[in-house]
């Protein structure tokens, strides 16, 4: 029997890469991708499978309940996979409330949506949620967080990842709902909006613009290949145990001076300019308020549960991510066309 699988956000970062797997992989799935088109979603980023017979766009905002309503049942999703959320930490700093309405909202009405639909026949269904490490808060030097580490969410973005994973947890407590969560490190791969770290490095390097290392430099990230993660929420959409949290991360800390210095000398030897030129446009600019100071993940639980690891390096991930990059020069004028002038003017002054 063809399933119906939503996933929201698929017009995203992580959530195209997320979409492609799927339809790629899944014949017998029919591939709902839930999106409302922000800044950040970008119907480029799934050229390749538009025309599949088992992939199908719903431009829907899931702050809208009804159309949300309408949306599960007219198309009978089995099931969910919710990436859908406004991801960037300093867009969140300057406008909380959008993030309270699309990350802690828009994920109460797609539980409402489901246990609607659903209505308490539960046998093949699941609600999974894609959650980040950011909830728990910051580490010190040492440490990891692990499944069990108490949520301690500080920047108003990881306050309302950590308000939805709450709210998920209830409908599965309360009401019954299959849901499992999985709260992954920084990702970084093709596709990615140039306003995180890597992909703005990157673009900036490129066009010979200063690189704005935030504070000291000395912030800790774990990073994991997109792709790698991908890979991770089909183990667990498949494999995954009900009302289980898996943390997912790429066993990769970096302080981000030491990454940015990777990037430029990689992107020196990818360009050909002189080793070093790329370092010159390193600017160390006013801190982020509220900034965590590390982020590392203990990922042995999806690792000896479910038999997942990451498959490529850094460097091996950064060099695909850089050549992409520069293999879509095209992609990348068009996402910081625009209203991306006026952001970056206001976020680096
Ligand atoms: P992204 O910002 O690249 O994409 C988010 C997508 O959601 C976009 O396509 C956007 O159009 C869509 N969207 C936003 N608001 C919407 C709304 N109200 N209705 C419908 N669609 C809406 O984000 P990403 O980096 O791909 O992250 C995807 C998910 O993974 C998020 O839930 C994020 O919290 C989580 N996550 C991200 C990272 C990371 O490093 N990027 C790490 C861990 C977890
Ligand atoms: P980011 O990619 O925004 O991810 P997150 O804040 O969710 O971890 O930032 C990664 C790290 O890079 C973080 O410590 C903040 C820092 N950073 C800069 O130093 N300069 C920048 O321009 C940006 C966007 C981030």
């Amino acid at each position: 029997m063809k399933r119906n699988i939503l996933i929201t956000g698929g017009a995203g970062f992580i959530g195209s890469h997320v979409v492609r797997l799927f339809v790629q992989k899944y014949p017998d799935y029919h591939i709902y991708n839930l999106d409302s088109l922000t800044y950040a979603g970008n119907l480029e980023n799934l050229d390749d499978i538009k025309d599949y017979n088992n992939y199908e766009f719903l431009k829907t905002d899931i702050t809208d309940a009804n159309a949300l309503d309408q949306a599960f049942q007219k198309y009978k999703f089995d099931k969910v996979i919710h990436l859908a959320a406004e991801s960037h930490v300093d867009r969140s700093i300057t406008d909380p409330l959008a993030f309270a309405r699309t990350n802690i909202m828009g994920t109460l009405n797609l539980l409402e949506a489901a246990k609607k639909l659903w209505d308490d026949d539960f046998e093949d269904k699941l609600f999974y949620h894609i959650s980040t490490d950011e909830v728990y808060g910051t580490l010190g030097d040492n440490g990891l967080f692990k499944e069990t580490t108490p949520y301690d969410p500080n920047s108003p973005y990881s306050a309302s990842k950590a308000s939805s994973d709450h709210f998920v947890r209830a409908y599965g407590e309360t009401y019954g709902l299959p849901i499992v969560i999985s709260n992954c490190s920084n990702n970084y791969g093709p596709n990615h909006f140039p306003e995180k770290l890597i992909p703005l490095f990157i673009s900036n390097i490129i066009n010979n613009k200063s690189l704005p290392v935030y504070g000291d430099g000395n912030y800790t990230r774990d990073w994991l290949f997109v792709e790698d993660h991908a890979a991770a929420i089909d183990l667990v959409f498949h494999k995954g145990g009900t009302d289980e949290t898996y943390n997912i991360g790429g066993f990769n800390e970096w302080k981000n001076i030491d990454l940015v210095k990777l990037l430029c000398r990689l992107m020196d030897e990818k360009l050909g300019r002189a080793l070093g030129s790329s370092e010159k446009l390193i600017t160390y600019v006013k801190d982020r308020p509220g900034h965590d100071l590390r982020y590392a993940i203990d990922a042995s639980k999806i690792n000896k549960e479910l038999g997942w690891k990451p498959t490529v390096t850094f460097e091996q991930g950064l060099s695909k991510t850089i050549d992409w990059y520069l293999t879509n020069e095209e992609w990348l004028k068009n996402v910081t066309s625009g209203d991306y002038q006026e952001y970056y003017k206001k976020q680096y002054k």
